[in-house]
């Protein structure tokens, strides 16, 4: 059996267009467009891309791109003030600060921060509160792009199995309290448990979000199983320029698996594409707008 590829990219450009069209009512509307303040502090180039590419996608959905770059050695009192005039700037519906952020900088302290229903990312403590019960709040991008290409695919995920390894705040863990809110049986597995291979064969949804180069091998999977991979690995393959895969060894992997995201063009794109999706939803939510799609 060869596993079908799950096309993030077409399903990234597809809700890119859903939200452009949104947009184009919320403006003519509401007589502003939807604005996202995007935050980098420092240099690292990595983060540069980023934060580039996200600009790029709010200019293209027809929304107000706002980017404030802070120096590396700037301090932590500046970038709280930054943070402070962006959540009381009624302009701007959605913020983000690019992590990782410089060692003098508490990121968790900025995060924590900013204003709660402008909190784009869903890293704000509040938000992350909400997820965890089930109010409407602001899920993170990676984990509500994930679900997303899963109910794509899967439709209704009542009672499947599944099994996510990796337990970071910002994968992780939402994205297994986003799956027990779709009635899925769950189970979160991370670097102490045991078997993991036996584990992962029970599951009918992978989700493979550890950071492990290639870890998840074929012959851990159940056949049949929808496999979505988080990881972004560079390996060195001695030629210049490194090569990027996932958590999931694809070749092994689609012998056995239904359905899987590949590395690039799964899950990445998905993430930009809710990252607009939740600046919409933000601004929308601002000035009572009602969206005619659920997004
Ligand atoms: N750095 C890497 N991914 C992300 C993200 O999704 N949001 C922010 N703010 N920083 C990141």
């Amino acid at each position: 059996m060869t596993a079908s590829t799950i096309d993030g990219k077409a399903a990234a450009l597809a809700l890119r267009e859903q939200v452009r069209d949104e947009v184009l009512r919320f403006r003519d509307t509401t007589g502003r467009a939807p604005g996202l303040a995007v935050v980098l502090v420092g240099e690292d180039p990595a983060s540069a891309i980023y934060v580039r590419s996200k600009g790029k996608a709010t200019r293209e959905a027809g929304m107000e791109s706002f980017e404030h770059k802070l120096p590396a050695d700037a301090a932590e009192d500046e970038l709280l003030a930054l943070v402070d005039r962006l959540s009381a700037d009624p302009t701007v519906d959605g913020i983000l600060v690019q992590l990782p952020l410089p060692p003098q900088i508490d990121a968790s302290k900025v995060i924590t921060r900013i204003d709660p229903d402008k909190d784009v990312d869903g890293f704000n403590p509040v938000n992350a509160g909400r997820v965890a019960i089930g109010l409407p709040g602001f899920v993170p991008c990676t984990p509500l792009g994930c679900l997303k290409l899963l109910k794509a695919e899967r439709g209704r995920l009542t009672g499947l199995d599944a099994v996510i390894i990796g337990r970071s705040n910002i994968v992780g863990k939402p994205i297994a309290l986003l799956l027990l809110g779709e009635s899925a049986t769950v189970t979160v597995a991370h670097s102490r448990t045991r078997d993991l291979p036996e584990v992962v064969r029970r599951a009918d949804i992978v989700i493979a979000a550890v950071g492990r180069p290639e870890m998840v091998k074929g012959d851990w999977l159940k056949p049949g199983a929808t496999v979505i991979d988080v990881g972004i690995n560079r390996i060195d393959v001695g030629e210049g320029t490194p090569r990027l895969v996932g958590d999931v060894d694809f070749a092994s992997a689609s012998e056995i698996a239904g359905a899987i995201t590949p590395v690039p063009g799964g899950v990445g794109p998905m993430t930009i594409a809710c990252l607009i999706r939740n600046t919409l939803v933000s601004a929308a939510r601002r000035e009572g707008f009602e969206l005619e799609t659920s997004l």
